[in-house]
């Protein structure tokens, strides 16, 4: 066994955290409460109030300036809420009795002295925590680092930087990880890698929260997302519960006015386009047939639309994601945060 607090030899952060664990450390819940950020005269954070489940990945979702980095600088106590309230394990981060061992945070790309190897950058981290220093190499083999461990960071690729950033948020084997824009600069593969790896460290019971302003990011891996836009609150649920009532049932057909009429009396909302094409709000599509056969109307088409993430993350958040997921992950590519605001408001 284990004194309280003190890894195994061996351990890594890649166990589950068994009951006693749980019992010592907290429920592992984030809870963000009323929590309002003014700058001046912007209100960077709005009213927000969402929860974050232990054992789940949410996904912190907004365009850029939506106000998501600085909701989680009051997560980390390192900026003082205008209002409200954001807790771990029920108390603010400057309360937690064992920050390091409570919560892992990586707010943007971490830099690095570029003449010191990965594996010193760590053990100055585990020297300053009072950590033992063979956590730096562990660390290092969960987020698949090993082989570049004694090689300077400035010789690091993109993927290698966030690696070795995401690595460093691990040290303390915390309950709970919040990143900030985690797969910023990533390749494809390097995003698939990431995804797998929350999937793991939720499965061992820990609290994952993901900011990103790509919806594609963390569309595969959230289990529930919070979607954030000019500071409020736009959604947070399940996909699945994102989804609910967004389906739609396209008719078309050289005469359609009484299938109109006959839906309209069962009920059915919907709208027509300029071309004819009815559009009605539901996913009871073999009713609607039944209707049209009932009613004897030629059908020339009849099909469920497919629930578009996409499309409903852009109308939730008027468009100013700028194409979320479209973009193929051009490193740079994106304005940094705030220089998006000229006229926004
Ligand atoms: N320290 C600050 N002083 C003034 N305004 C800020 C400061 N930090 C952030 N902001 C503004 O708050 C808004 C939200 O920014 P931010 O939280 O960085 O958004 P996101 O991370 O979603 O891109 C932006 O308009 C940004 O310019
Ligand atoms: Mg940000």
């Amino acid at each position: 066994m284990t004194a309280p607090g003190q890894p195994a030899p061996g351990q890594t952060a890649g166990r589950a955290l068994n009951q006693p664990d749980r019992q010592r450390r907290g429920d592992g819940r984030i809870v963000v409460d009323n929590l309002t950020k003014v700058f001046g005269t912007q209100r960077a954070v709005d009213s927000l109030s969402f929860t974050v489940e232990p054992g789940s990945v949410t996904g912190f979702l907004g365009p850029n300036g939506a106000g998501k980095t600085t909701t989680l600088r009051m997560l980390l106590g390192l900026v003082r809420p205008t209002a409200g309230t954001a807790t771990v394990n029920g108390v603010k981060y400057e309360s937690l009795a064992r920050p390091l061992q409570t919560v892992g945070a990586a707010l943007e790309a971490a830099s690095f002295h570029p003449a010191h190897t990965g594996l010193q950058h760590l053990k100055i981290y585990c020297a300053a925590a009072g950590l033992p220093a063979r956590r730096a190499g562990e660390v290092l083999e969960l987020v698949g680092l090993t082989q570049a461990a004694k090689k300077k960071t400035k010789g690091y690729s993109m993927g290698m930087r966030q690696r070795l950033g995401l690595a460093a948020t691990l040290l303390g084997d915390p309950q709970v990880l919040i990143l900030d824009e985690p797969a910023n600069g990533l390749d494809p593969e390097g995003i698939r890698w990431l995804r797998g790896f929350f999937r793991h460290l939720a499965g061992e019971g820990r609290t994952i929260l993901v900011s990103s302003h790509q919806l594609a990011e963390v569309q595969e891996v959230a289990d529930r997302v919070v979607i954030l836009n000019r500071g409020r609150l736009v959604r947070a649920g399940t996909l699945g519960e994102l989804s609910a009532g967004t389906a739609v049932t396209v008719v078309r057909g050289p005469a359609l006015a009484p299938l109109q009429q006959a839906l309209a009396g069962a009920g059915f909302g919907g709208t027509t386009d300029q071309d004819g094409t009815l559009r009605v709000r539901t996913d009871r599509i073999a009713q609607v047939g039944h209707l049209a056969f009932a009613h004897g109307v030629e059908l020339h088409e009849l099909r469920l639309e497919e629930f578009d993430l996409e499309q409903l993350f852009f109308s939730l958040t008027e468009g100013e994601h700028q194409g979320a997921g479209l973009d193929q992950g051009v490193p740079g590519g994106q304005l940094p945060a705030g220089n998006q605001q000229g006229g926004a408001r």
